[in-house]
């Protein structure tokens, strides 16, 4: 994804990790501009993750990472568009307290790491971008795909799982979270 400014500009690594100060670990002060421009990449990847997942609103805004405690990672092509670099695409994570069912239909509360949202760019699905994020996010948070929860994964995100980590079939929830087989291994057993 284009934009009329410099990518590289705003963000200085490959991937980029923003939180509620959106300014990709620098500091914020005597920066509106930059921040200014960053809400704008986050808000247009937000909408246009919105629209391929059919849903009527954006679940991913500025205004909203800097509400909520949330992490996205946002991934760039440094070379692309003449040097001034594209946004390729983000995934938002956060921790959630969840009511769970495991195998047995027993009832478990957790508050495990969710995906909440994730988007690469229309033009460059299926080129392994949305592997190398998932993966930068797993590094840093120093964890498997399998104890985290998955907030509506879409079909695509489904046989993304299943393709890069093995990932199904799932433990039927009753609500919209998604969560594997191995999930509630290493977990007390119910009293
Ligand atoms: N149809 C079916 N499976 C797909 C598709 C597609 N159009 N695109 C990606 N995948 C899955 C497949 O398993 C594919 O492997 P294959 O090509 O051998 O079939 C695999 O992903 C490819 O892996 P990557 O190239 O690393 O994935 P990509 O860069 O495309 O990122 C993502 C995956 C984020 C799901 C991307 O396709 C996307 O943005 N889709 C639209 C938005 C969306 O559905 N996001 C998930 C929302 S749900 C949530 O966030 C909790």
């Amino acid at each position: 994804m284009e934009f009329p400014f410099d990518i590289n500009q705003l963000f200085s690594e490959r991937v980029s990790v923003l939180d509620q100060t959106l300014v990709a670990g620098r500091t914020s002060t005597g920066m509106p501009q930059l921040q200014a421009r960053i809400a704008t990449v986050i808000d247009e990847l937000g909408r246009a993750s919105a629209k391929a997942q059919q849903l009527p609103a954006s679940i991913t805004s500025a205004s909203k990472l800097q509400s909520q405690r949330h992490q996205l990672y946002l991934l760039k092509d440094g070379e692309s568009n003449g040097g001034r670099g594209v946004a390729v695409g983000f995934l938002k994570v956060g921790y959630k307290k969840l009511f769970l069912l495991d195998r047995q239909g027993v009832h478990i509360e957790a508050e495990p790491l969710c995906v909440l949202d994730f988007y690469i760019a229309e033009g460059v699905q299926r080129h392994g971008y949305g592997l190398e994020l998932f993966n930068f996010m797993l590094q840093h948070k120093n964890l498997e795909p399998v104890v985290m929860a998955y907030d509506r994964p879409s079909p695509k995100f489904q046989s993304f799982l299943a393709k890069h980590y093995s990932l199904t079939p799932s433990v039927p929830q009753a609500n919209n979270f998604v969560v594997f087989e191995g999930f509630f291994l290493n977990r007390p057993a119910a009293q």
